[in-house]
Parts: C-alpha cells; structure tokens; sequence
C-alpha cells in the first residue's frame, strides 16, 4: 500500500510518537464569556465540559498521563466571587468525576496544596482518589490549589524534615530522588504541554517537571478546544526532535 494510501486510512499521526503525559494550561475561560456577553463563570462551566472531551480523546489516542492546570495558587487573587463561583464548579465537578472515572476508568490524583481548600472539597477528593485508585485507563492529574514554587518549596521543606529525622543523607540525594517529593511522584515529567488563549507563559505551572517538555501555544480559547485542536498539538509533537541536551541523528 502506497504511503498516501495509509495516510488517508490511518491519519497523519498513525506512525507518529505520541506524547506519554500531556499536561494543559488550560487558559480562556473568561475571555470565551465575554465573547458570548455571558458573565465569566459560564466561561468556567463551558471550560469543564472541554475537560471531559479532552480526557476521552487524549485516552483514545493513546495519552497516558493527563494533567489539566484548574486553579492556581495565585487565582485567589480574583474577585470573591468568582472564586466562589469556580470553587462551587469544582465542587460538582469532583462529585461528576466520581462517575466518570469509573465509567472511563480514569485513575485521578489532586496536585497541590489540599490544606488550602475547604474541608468539604478535600474530603471529595480524597473520596474520588479513593474510589478511582485501582483504575487502569487514564492517569488524569488535575493541579488544583497548585503552584510550581509552592511545590518544590513543599518537597524542600520535607527533604529537611527526613533529613533532621536521619531518614537520608543529602550527600547521595539525585534529582530522581527529590522528584519523589514532589505532588507528581510517580508520575512521568510531561512530553507535551499545551496552552489555549494565545498566552504564552508558564504561571507557575509544575516549574520542576517541565525541564525538556515541548510547548505547544494556541490562541484558541479553552471552551473552543475539541477533539481535532488536541490531535493537531499532538500531531505537532510527533514532528519535534527531542535532544535533552545530547545530539540526536535524523
Ligand atoms: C482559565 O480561564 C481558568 C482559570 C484560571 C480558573 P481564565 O479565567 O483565566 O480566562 P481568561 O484568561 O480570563 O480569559
Ligand atoms: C493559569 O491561568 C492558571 C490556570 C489555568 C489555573 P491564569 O489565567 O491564572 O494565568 P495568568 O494570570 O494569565 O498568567
Ligand atoms: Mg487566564
């Protein structure tokens, strides 16, 4: 069969990597709403169902590892209430989750600062990582409370505590080993991520893991993000040449 021929059947990306872990900062929301002269927090409920579309997709493909950017430790700094109105979205959201993990058995893990958040919201989440934890299908991360230097803070304040208690010694400590005390442990640093809205910046976002990540910039607002713009940032992945500092032959 001619290459053309497979191409058609198979799409452009059939022979091509795909990303292990791609994570998303997911940007727009507000901008989306008022495009539609509606009040942002419908931007926000728009913005969630995206999320839903964009896990089954990005498992269909073959994504692993999926981790979304939902609130930061920064966005405090918004209006009272909007922050309510997002923190009441989440609160459906988590219960929704719970559903859809096992419908799509999606294993969900919380990157952040739980303490920050309201007990009731950190009892859903515990519940939801409870209940979701034996899933074998999509490994969905979502950063909530979460910031990158907030983290490695975290992570370098519980090195010191294993180090006073003479749990490890410092002169053998790697950057595998302090990974471990990062909210990701575990969880492979992301191939791949994506921003919506045409920002392009960071904000905090996991500082550590995204050392060799490939970025991939759209000005597509996040609830206009479907299911072909995450096959066109995945498609543009498979055509980066990834050196991580060494030299790689064609
Ligand atoms: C992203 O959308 C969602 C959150 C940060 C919670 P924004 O709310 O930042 O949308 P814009 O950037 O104002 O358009
Ligand atoms: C980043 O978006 C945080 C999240 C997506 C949760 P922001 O909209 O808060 O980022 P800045 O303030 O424009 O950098
Ligand atoms: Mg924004």
């Amino acid at each position: 069969m001619g290459d053309s021929i497979m191409e058609n059947l198979f799409g452009d990306s059939s022979s091509k990597q795909i990303p292990k872990h791609v994570a998303i900062i997911l940007d727009g929301n507000g901008r989306w709403a008022k495009k539609h002269m509606m009040p942002r927090n419908y931007g926000h409920v728009q913005g969630s169902k995206t999320v839903e579309n964009i896990c089954e997709e990005a498992y269909n493909m073959g994504v692993e590892y999926l981790t979304v950017y939902a609130f930061s430790t920064e966005n405090w700094k918004r209006p009272k209430e909007e922050v309510d109105a997002l923190m009441k979205l989440l609160r459906s959201y988590l219960k929704n989750c719970q559903k859809t993990s096992s419908k799509n058995n999606m294993k969900v893990r919380v990157l952040g600062e739980l303490d920050g958040l309201n007990k009731d919201i950190q009892d859903s989440v515990i519940e939801l990582e409870k209940v979701s934890a034996a899933n074998t299908g999509l490994n969905f991360q979502v950063a909530l409370n979460y910031g990158g230097r907030d983290e490695i803070l975290r992570a370098a304040k519980r090195l010191a505590e294993d180090y006073k208690s003479g749990k490890v010694n410092l002169d053998s400590i790697k950057a595998d080993d302090f990974s471990g005390y990062l909210d990701t442990r575990g969880i492979p640093d992301p191939d791949l991520m994506i921003r919506t809205s045409g920002e392009k910046r960071i904000s905090n976002f996991l500082l550590w893991q995204l050392a060799y990540t490939e970025f991939y910039f759209t000005d597509t607002l996040w609830p206009d993000f479907n299911k072909a713009e995450l096959r066109k940032a995945i498609e543009y992945y498979g055509n980066r040449k990834r050196n991580f500092g060494g030299i790689k032959e064609d």
